[in-house]
């Protein structure tokens, strides 16, 4: 049902406790996620956003129980992607008439979506939409954070910043503001967001940032399209971003691996005590790629100066999980990372050259050519496996 922001702006979204995947299989969504929609009732009423397709009718009927659907001037689509349009289609079939307002790049995915002609009302950075009571929209585009269609709009008088998915978190909480949360899970939902999604877009979200804030607008609320509304320091959550934008690390090595026969696990192991012994400092952690879910393990490279990955050879290359997350990693375009290989063999051993063309070409600095240990690694092998880790940390960490 709605929810009260600030005067006249409710928000009338979803509540998904139950997705645990989303994007197909490609985002855990662990804490569910909520999709936000926005009713602002001026002297003309403004419907910003709407939610998953699988959700539209009791959408519109929630809606309905709102405002009479006719008397809703005006639909902001600040994005295109299905888990804000996706109820589009059941709404217009009401109001076939009413305008929708987006991006010039936002009208070719709808229309590509949905295949309708709807009354679209394309907006750039800057131009103005009159509520009426002396409020206004203002439209912000955020081009590539994090499609070619992305806008954010900004309520005047009531410095509300609607921010789409810039800012959100897949968080399911009743609450639905930042301050009555638990501030663990909120921000180990932002950062996994962040990296997963953000990631290759830092240079813009950077120079977007820096340019929404030398507007000096007063914002004293963020409301995205997903998670909790931030109404406590709403800005905390942009300065977050312009640090994870800042080719962000912590003081962490990760080392990610698959295994066969459980040698390439105790040299991932015996990497990790080298790295202990030479450093006591830094975070380590290790996590096996077939047992641990991807998009965490994103978040925990999104957090590291460097990174190991090991793999035992199979069929000439790679194990299937590791192969997996090096094309997530890929994708992402990490910057200023260190990285390096390790793995077991049998026979031909290409699992370690494999691995280092595969971490050269996501873009990390491979800073050793890697470590590879014949068969189930003996004490020999091991100790090597511990030099390998104290030399990762005293000669390039
Ligand atoms: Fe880009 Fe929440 O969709």
């Amino acid at each position: 049902m709605a929810l009260k922001l600030k005067n006249n702006v409710s928000w009338i979204g979803k509540t998904d406790w139950d997705i645990k995947k989303f994007h197909g299989d490609e985002y855990s969504t662990h804490r569910g996620s909520t999709y936000n929609s926005y009713l602002i009732k001026e002297e003309k009423n403004v419907l910003i956003d709407t939610v998953w397709k699988p959700f539209a009718k009791e959408y519109v009927e929630n809606l309905k129980k709102e405002i009479d659907l006719n008397n809703i001037d005006f639909i902001i689509m600040n994005h295109a992607e299905i888990d804000h349009s996706g109820s589009l289609p059941e709404l217009m079939s009401y109001i076939p008439d009413t305008p929708v307002y987006c991006t010039e790049n936002a009208v070719k995915s709808l229309k590509g979506h949905y295949h309708q002609n709807w009354n679209f009302r394309t907006v750039k950075t800057g131009d103005e939409l009159d509520l009426g009571n002396g409020k206004k929209l203002v439209f912000v585009e955020m081009k590539m954070l994090h499609w070619p269609d992305s806008m954010a709009c900004y309520l005047t008088e009531d410095n509300i910043l609607f921010s789409n998915d810039a800012f959100g978190q897949h968080y399911a909480s009743e609450y639905m503001f930042n301050d009555l949360v638990d501030q663990a899970e909120l921000f180990a939902e932002c950062i996994k967001y962040y990296a997963n999604i953000l990631t290759p877009f830092s240079l813009l979200a950077n120079k977007k940032i820096k340019e929404i804030l030398s507007l000096k607008l007063q914002i004293d609320m963020i409301a995205p399209g997903h998670g909790v509304i931030w109404r406590d320091n709403p800005t905390q959550i942009v300065e977050k971003y312009m640090d994870w934008a800042n080719l962000y690390q912590e003081n962490q090595i990760t080392i990610i691996y698959d295994t066969m026969w459980d040698g390439t696990k105790r040299m991932a192991e015996a990497i990790a005590e080298g790295i202990k012994q030479s450093d006591n400092n830094v975070n380590i952690k290790l996590y096996n790629a077939a047992k641990t879910d991807k998009n965490d393990i994103v978040t925990e490279v999104f957090k590291s100066k460097c990174i190991l990955a090991g793999s035992p050879t199979i069929n000439n290359g790679i194990l299937v999980s590791i192969a997996g997350i090096l094309e997530i990693i890929k994708g992402l375009k990490f910057k200023n990372k260190k990285a390096a290989a390790f793995g077991c063999y049998g026979w031909s051993g290409e699992s370690v050259p494999v691995l280092t063309e595969t971490l050269d070409k996501a873009g990390f600095l491979v800073i050793d050519d890697g470590l590879k240990a014949i068969w189930n690694p003996d004490n020999d092998s091991i100790k090597k496996c511990m030099v390998f880790g104290e030399k990762i940390v005293k000669t390039f960490i």
